[in-house]
């Protein structure tokens, strides 16, 4: 009908496939300087230049026109927490003393229903006027808190995977579950809401730490009855943590190990940080098709180090980007970008504005195994994207007047870029925010 039908004209710019290698993105740069997409029922019907779109055009419906902005695929973050939203900017403390003093208290509140909706609320917000139409989340051990996020990301018809917490051990009481509760649990919560509308669940071990050999040994026992829901965990972020693992589970060959174990690695497992991981674990990552999600705002400021990206080209690994709020210190995929540069410095790599771009669209929709539905603006995707105003300020606005083309240009927005050049956001077609 008409009015599931949405036209926006404005200057589009995304990945046309995905690669196997960094040096191949520059090939598969789009960049269509005045374009058109048209969508309906929420996905992408027509996408080109203006010139030759305005046929296709449907009769009654107004073209939205955004002349001085850039229009790129919607941001997808790999991981991030929605409970530790307050968090952010927790004082002084790394990987284990830090779960301890801040993050454990933290979440312990969401056994409230009516908090946990509140908070919900505002983080699937925050999504919005930071660009993120896709998100990987982790909730907390209550399953009011997954209820809360999907009921939130609903409303918007937002893309989102998220499931609840399993923690049987080393957490407060009022965290944990059990093997069978969080087996039990799990399971309803997928029968609930995994394919409900776009959303999608993940079973959530937090970290091999926190689980008993038995309730891992759940996790994979659900993973196998439900083969096409998601495994999000985290992995070697830490050097005290891998100690840890390595002293909990002496039988196992390493960090990794652990979860390839129990039945949770694969081509829908996603693993937070990785780090400090070793050559077999690498090789394991890469023959499971199991995918990083590479968090730099949190690796620095949790003081956890430096993620090797190169490593993931040359081992052919997936890799897609991930705020991890609250370790992560912003909700903005061009703050964390900026950040990852400074990484790749750190080591000596470089971090282009086009491989960028990459990571945070097409590149995190492959991570996620939903590169069929999300990341660029191929026909029949899924039309989630954001409106990029590229001179929110005046030093962005004197930078850019002197912008030696696009690439430039771009790389300078993921330098100095923040929410404020987040003009507005589209999900499912339908314009789901707006500066004002
Ligand atoms: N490892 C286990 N739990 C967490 C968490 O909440 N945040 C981060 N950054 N790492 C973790
Ligand atoms: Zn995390």
């Amino acid at each position: 009908s008409v009015v599931a039908t949405t036209a926006v004209r404005g200057r589009f710019l995304d990945i046309q496939n995905t690669v196997a290698q960094a040096r191949e993105i520059h090939d598969q740069v789009r960049y269509v300087e005045d374009g058109l997409l048209i969508s309906q029922n929420g996905k992408i019907q027509w996408f080109g230049s203006w010139q030759e779109g305005q046929q296709h055009l449907p009769v009654g419906v107004e073209v939205q026109h955004y002349p001085e902005q850039l229009i790129v695929p919607g941001f997808i973050d790999t991981h991030i927490h929605f409970p530790q939203t307050e968090m952010v900017g927790a004082y002084g403390e790394q990987l284990l003393e830090w779960l301890n003093t801040y993050t454990f208290p933290t979440e312990l509140q969401f056994s409230d229903k009516a908090y946990a909706d509140q908070i919900a609320q505002f983080f699937v917000q925050e999504l919005l006027k930071n660009g993120t139409t896709t998100a990987l989340v982790f909730c907390t051990v209550h399953t009011e808190s997954v209820d809360a996020l999907f009921e939130a990301a609903g409303q918007h018809q937002m893309r989102l995977i998220a499931g609840k917490v399993m923690m049987d051990r080393h957490a407060p009481e009022g965290l944990c579950d059990t093997p069978d509760s969080a087996y039990a649990d799990s399971k309803a919560l997928i029968e609930k809401w995994h394919g409900k509308g776009r959303n999608l669940y993940a079973i959530t071990p937090r970290f091999a730490p926190t689980s008993t050999p038995e309730q891992l040994a759940k996790a994979g026992q659900l993973k196998a009855e439900y083969p096409d829901v998601y495994v999000h965990t985290h992995l070697s972020e830490n050097k005290n943590e891998i100690a840890w693992v390595k002293d909990l589970f002496p039988e196992q060959q390493g960090y990794l190990d652990v979860y390839h174990h129990f039945g949770l690695t694969g081509s829908h497992s996603v693993f937070a940080h990785c780090v400090h991981l070793e050559d077999a674990e690498w090789d394991c990552m890469h023959q499971t098709d199991s995918a990083i999600a590479f968090c730099p705002t949190s690796n620095l400021f949790l003081g956890s180090g430096l993620f090797p990206l190169n490593k993931t080209w040359e081992k052919q690994v997936k890799v897609g980007l991930g705020t991890d709020i609250g370790a992560g210190t912003s909700f903005n995929q061009l703050q964390t970008l900026n950040e990852a540069y400074k990484v790749q410095q750190l080591q000596g790599d470089k971090l282009s504005a086009f491989e960028s771009l990459y990571h945070a669209t097409l590149g995190g929709a492959k991570a996620l195994s939903l590169d069929d539905k999300l990341g660029n603006f191929n026909l029949g995707k899924e039309a989630d994207f954001v409106v990029l105003d590229l001179k929110a300020t005046a030093l962005q606005a004197l930078r850019q007047q002197r912008a030696k083309g696009i690439e430039d240009a771009l790389f300078a927005l993921m330098t100095m870029g923040d929410d404020r050049n987040i003009h507005a956001t589209y999900i499912f077609g339908q314009k789901a925010y707006v500066q004002n």
